[in-house]
């Protein structure tokens, strides 16, 4: 088999066979295949999409070009949630820790920034000494000592969606709904846990811009849950504006732990306790959505959510002082607050706009050897729907230089939009596909 014929065939819309899937697979994990003919094939791959059947035998390629762990033989239950990506997205650091401080033990494989959107590798980076490269043992032996392990693929986890995940980044082949369905869910079989919470972004600052696109990819990645025997609940959660209040790695690790410490956003909070709720279900530790953000909200009033954050920080070798004292994480030397400039209501508040130009300051990777500025990006200060007048603060900017702010003050700028007519708030989530 030649993989040149194989990028012909996506190219053609010819169907591929589930051996040439996992010869190409098999070749990106060993490297056999070079990165610019993968980065040919994930384009084909992305303008003509692949079959349900190609992209669950991609998934299952992807999952099993490294080992896949039975954590059954481990913990009884452990679940983990996905997002698709979005902006401001650091669900992740708030609601592991909630739903392991709950007794339910929680293993997950995250991901680095990709394309306009954050990772959760690269924000808890921020932090001095965090390790995100856990081996297996290391994986399974820290999910066994304090139920929680948040690390990344690995030369033996997912090792092909680590290659794949690089390249899309900066090969403009993140929206496509195979390859992202297969990212996320390769981790997620790879990783082990029987129970899965995805939470499905749509919007401007999304993958997925429309409800029937974000449900489809729902709906597929739910059903190769269900064939690998996995328990998956997907969320379709608002992503027109950035979520929460800081878009940035340390500015969102501040976030996250402000929030731990029951000082968060309004939306973030009712996010986070949302998806931490639909874990809760899933592992079966409530009966109900309420009764779970009830539960949620307990470990962080009580402070069982933030002291297990600092468990898991101080597992994977990080400096957990940094967590006692977030003014020690990395600040940008340069801050600009920018000011409306008429009265009226928010009608807009681009979350691509604000994606693309954080990773412009530098928050993310243009190529894929480029080095990330964990202190760059912006606090959000206003919310769609709300009423500001001129002068009021709208954002800020967290840059390395004055002129990384004047171009950032004018590109976010132009995505927002105020008006006289008076609209509503963003709904949080759509709806759920179970
Ligand atoms: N998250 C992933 O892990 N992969 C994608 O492709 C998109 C979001």
């Amino acid at each position: 088999m030649r993989a040149v014929d194989i990028i012909i065939k996506v190219r053609d819309q010819i169907e591929l066979t589930t051996e040439e899937v996992q010869f190409f697979v098999t070749g990106i994990a060993d490297g056999s295949i070079p990165d610019y003919q993968v980065a040919a094939w994930a384009m084909a791959v992305m303008l003509n999409g692949l079959s349900t059947r190609e992209t669950t035998d991609l998934t299952l390629a992807m999952a099993y070009s490294g080992e896949v762990l039975d954590l059954s033989a481990h913990v009884p239950l452990a679940v983990d949630k996905h997002s698709t990506g979005g902006v401001g997205d650091k669900v992740t650091m708030v609601v592991e820790p909630i739903v392991a401080a709950c007794g339910l033990p929680v293993a997950k494989m995250s991901g680095r920034g990709l394309g306009f959107s954050g990772g959760t590798l690269d924000k808890l980076e921020s932090i001095p000494g965090y390790r995100t490269d856990l081996s297996r043992d290391e994986f399974i032996a820290q999910l066994k000592a304090i139920g929680i392990v948040l690390t990344g693929q690995t030369g033996t986890l997912a090792p092909a969606d680590g290659k794949l995940y690089a390249l899309r980044d900066v090969t403009g082949t993140v929206p496509s709904t195979a390859l992202i369905a297969a990212s996320v869910m390769s981790k997620k079989i790879a990783a082990g846990a029987q129970a899965i919470v995805l939470d499905v972004k749509v919007g401007n600052g999304a993958f997925m811009d429309n409800l029937d696109d974000a449900r489809e990819l729902s709906r597929l990645m739910v059903e190769i849950g269900k064939l690998s025997g996995r328990r998956v609940t997907a969320l379709l959660s608002d992503m027109n504006q950035p979520l929460g209040v800081a878009v940035g790695n340390a500015l969102e690790v501040k976030e996250a732990v402000n929030t731990l410490l029951g000082n968060g956003p309004a939306d973030l909070v009712e996010h986070c306790l949302t998806v931490a709720a639909h874990m809760l279900i899933l592992g079966h530790k409530v009966n109900s959505l309420e009764e779970g953000k009830k539960l949620a909200e307990s470990m962080i009033s009580s402070g069982k959510a933030f002291e297990m954050f600092h468990r898991l920080v101080k597992a994977q070798g990080g400096d957990v002082s940094y967590l006692d004292h977030i003014e020690k994480l990395p600040l940008a030397p340069v801050i600009l607050d920018v000011a409306a400039e008429a009265d009226g209501f928010i009608t807009e508040f681009n979350a691509r706009v604000v994606g693309e130009t954080s990773v412009e300051l530098g928050a993310g990777r243009a190529k894929k050897t480029d080095l990330i500025d964990h202190s760059v990006g912006f606090l959000i200060h206003k919310k769609v729907g709300d009423l500001v007048h001129r002068g009021d603060i709208l954002f800020t900017v967290h840059s390395a230089s004055q002129a990384a702010a004047a171009m950032a003050r004018v590109k976010v700028l132009s995505g927002i939009h105020i008006s006289s007519e008076k609209t509503s708030a963003l709904p949080i989530f759509y709806g759920v596909v179970q």
